[in-house]
């Protein structure tokens, strides 16, 4: 195996190649690094940061664990950057030399522990205070070892969006034990699916949650959870799930906390049917402060996607606390109108006294609590006002 050194926020690592450079792919080589994950990477030292920050701990006294470290890049800027105490383990024996021989590249044999097992086994029988959950494709298999290792946070990522937005309903349904829906809003449906499945985990062992920050970016979801320990913590993260109803006719959609709900099954708009997607997490899924904390965290350190995360996290900041959005552009062409600009409709609708927002998830996106017809109403009088 190929190894140069390459430098990504304030380390150096080595990271694999394939010895032909031209067939290279993420596969190709037998430990995985993938250099697009640089952005994900630079929001964690971020979010863990503004993390610490509101915890009042020395960050030396702070354990971390990348239990699925691949050549432990990340742990190790964990390690270097933040001062944390860290665990990097990974199952694939050349993932465990190439950590090890990372973390002496960089000194920091005091700070960071390499180990060579199943995630499962080590998140079993090892309590951290921050966990980090970054696995091929789903991180299911390991929500229930993560719910029991993590005491403070924990990260996850989950880069298995066809099954959690519903494009892969039943692999979707046998992974999370819920049903997604393939809307305009299905990037969204998937952060809330995996939000459901962790909190659930977690409220098994006792916990509760208050989500921090949740990004979709590219082909993955991210999210950051603080854990708050104690039952009634647990009992009140489950009343943030529910279930929400949408009309694919209309647009229409509403949603309804408990995992007994109260349903209809026709549109009250339109008389169609309603599809039911859930149980799914319904509660807040980004702090403001928090993000604002990342954005300051950001803005100091400068990081090699700095840009990028910033533009991130500034839309997590700002977006409404409503669990759905509206594609502006569904809306136009279901409304037989050409599309002014996205920012003229939210105008509008905050002028006619609605919450309106614009979202991450989406370019194209309006997170409002206006209803499908006051929107469309909204949006006929924009672009009337272009006609004229
Ligand atoms: C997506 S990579 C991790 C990337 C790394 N966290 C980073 O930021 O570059 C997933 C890693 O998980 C490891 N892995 C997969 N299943 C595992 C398991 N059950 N236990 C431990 N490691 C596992 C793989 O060997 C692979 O190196
Ligand atoms: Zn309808």
């Amino acid at each position: 195996m190929n190894t140069p050194v390459i430098g990504e926020g304030n380390i150096r690592v080595r990271v694999p190649l394939p010895d032909d450079s031209s067939d290279y792919t993420l596969s190709s080589v037998s430990v995985f690094y993938n250099p697009e994950m640089e952005l994900n990477r630079d929001i964690t030292v971020a979010a863990i940061s503004g993390f610490i920050d509101r915890t009042e701990v020395e960050p030396a006294s702070i354990s971390y664990a990348d239990v699925m470290s691949a050549s432990g890049i990340r742990g190790i800027r964990m390690a270097s950057e933040l001062g944390l105490k860290c665990w990097l383990n990974d199952w694939n024996p050349d993932a465990y030399e190439l950590i090890r021989e990372n973390i002496k590249l960089n000194a920091l044999e005091e700070s960071c522990t390499p180990s060579h097992q199943n995630a499962n086994t080590l998140m079993h029988q090892e309590q951290f205070d921050i966990v980090d959950l970054d696995p091929f494709g789903s991180p299911a298999p390991f929500l229930d070892a993560a719910a029991r290792s993590a005491r403070r946070l924990l990260c996850i990522t989950a880069t298995d969006t066809a099954p959690l937005c519903g494009a892969h309903l039943k692999s979707g349904i046998r992974k999370y034990a819920a049903v997604p829906l393939n809307t305009e809003y299905h990037r969204e449906m998937g952060a809330r699916v995996l939000l459901g499945a962790a909190a659930r985990a977690l409220a098994r062992r006792d916990k509760g949650i208050n989500v921090l920050l949740t990004h979709v970016t590219r082909h993955y979801v991210r999210v950051y959870l603080e854990i708050i320990r104690g039952v009634q913590h647990a009992d009140s993260t489950m009343e943030k799930m529910g279930f929400i109803s949408h009309c694919f006719h209309c647009g229409f959609r509403s949603w309804g906390y408990g995992l007994t709900p109260e349903t209809v099954s026709r549109c009250p708009n339109c008389g169609k049917s309603l599809k039911l997607a859930g149980p799914l997490w319904l509660g807040g899924i980004q702090e403001p402060d928090f993000c604002g904390a990342v954005l300051e965290e950001l803005e100091t350190r400068k990081p090699g996607k700095c840009k990028e995360a910033m533009k991130i996290v500034a839309f997590c900041k700002d977006e409404l606390n409503i669990p759905t959005f509206y594609d502006h552009h569904w809306l136009c062409k279901k409304n037989g109108v050409s599309p002014g600009t996205i920012n003229d409709l939210i105008s509008a609708l905050k002028d006619a006294g609605f919450m309106a927002s614009r979202t991450h998830f989406s370019g194209t996106g309006v997170k409002t609590d206006a209803g499908i017809n006051n929107i469309n109403d909204e949006l006929t009088f924009v672009s009337d006002k272009y006609i004229q």
